[in-house]
């Protein structure tokens, strides 16, 4: 039974508008050099967009020497996942005490974690309060597959999927997230959604919600489309009106195109749709 949590400190008025977001997710790929490399080529160009909040998702074990590198930047880190217990006998895992010391975001219920290593809609609940009570901001991805898709399913995995990962989250907290739509068809494929589909979820997430807590909560949540986004296609994507940001993965492994991408969403901010 899903608790629907609306206590908690009264959130913070919503902000006239939402600061962009942009994380890339780098996946397992990439040694520690060549991740320190890779940031090192970009961050200068990155940081140029102050508009945008950049956040880079090496693996675990670069994320504590990137700490360094981008320390004297604006621009942020994030995990790609975590456990969620502060400390304890789970041999090969990594909790959100830890990750708080080097980083400030954390992707949680990705479709490849829920896909190969069968994470369910409550095992990444209880990701999303640890990561809370740790002060880390989730980013939590939520996505249909093509069947479900097709047999217009859509609404209700969404909808299922936002509100079991909110379960028992107060208004407060809940206001803090980010919420990355990413449908399984258009992850690594090449094939993006199109704008106006990835906005009509997008704005399908947000009326979810503000079903849960209230329009205000809905105002400051950030909600990111991801899947096959590149330099081409960034500007349709946030042109559109709630779609906050973009959750990137190959596009985020190549300089050149994760910088285009930045960029291009800074100059979308005054030609965004209402
Ligand atoms: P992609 O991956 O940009 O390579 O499609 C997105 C993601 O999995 O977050």
């Amino acid at each position: 039974m899903v608790q629907i949590n609306r206590g908690g400190n009264v959130p913070p008025p919503p902000p006239a508008r939402r600061v962009p977001l942009i994380a890339g997710n780098w996946k397992m790929n990439l040694t520690v050099d060549e991740s320190l490399a890779l940031i090192d080529e970009m961050l200068e160009d990155l940081d140029a967009y102050e508009e945008v909040e950049t956040v880079i998702c090496p693996p675990f074990i670069a994320l504590f020497p990137a700490m360094e590198l981008v320390e004297d930047s604006g621009i942020k880190l994030g995990a790609q996942n975590m456990f969620y217990k502060d400390s304890g006998a789970y041999t090969g895992e990594i909790s959100p005490l830890m990750l708080r010391e080097v980083c400030d975001y954390v992707i949680l219920g990705h479709s490849e974690r829920r896909l190969y290593f069968n994470e369910n809609d409550e095992d990444i609940n209880l990701k999303v309060k640890a990561a809370l009570k740790d002060d880390l901001t989730p980013i939590i991805a939520v996505g249909e597959n093509l069947a479900q898709r097709e047999d217009n399913l859509t609404a209700e995995i969404i909808s299922n999927q936002v509100e079991i990962a909110l379960n028992d989250v107060n208004a407060y907290d809940a206001s803090s997230v980010v919420i990355a739509y990413e449908p399984l068809w258009a992850i690594g494929t090449g094939q993006a959604a199109s704008a106006e589909t990835a906005n009509e979820v997008c704005k399908f997430i947000r009326q979810t919600i503000v079903r849960l807590y209230d329009q205000s909560v809905a105002d400051r949540v950030r909600i990111q489309y991801g899947g096959s986004v590149n330099p081409a296609n960034i500007s349709d994507f946030m042109c559109e009106s709630d779609i906050d940001g973009a959750l990137v993965g190959g596009a985020s492994l190549k300089a050149a195109d994760f910088v285009k991408i930045v960029a291009r969403t800074q100059e979308c901010i005054p030609r965004k749709k209402k």
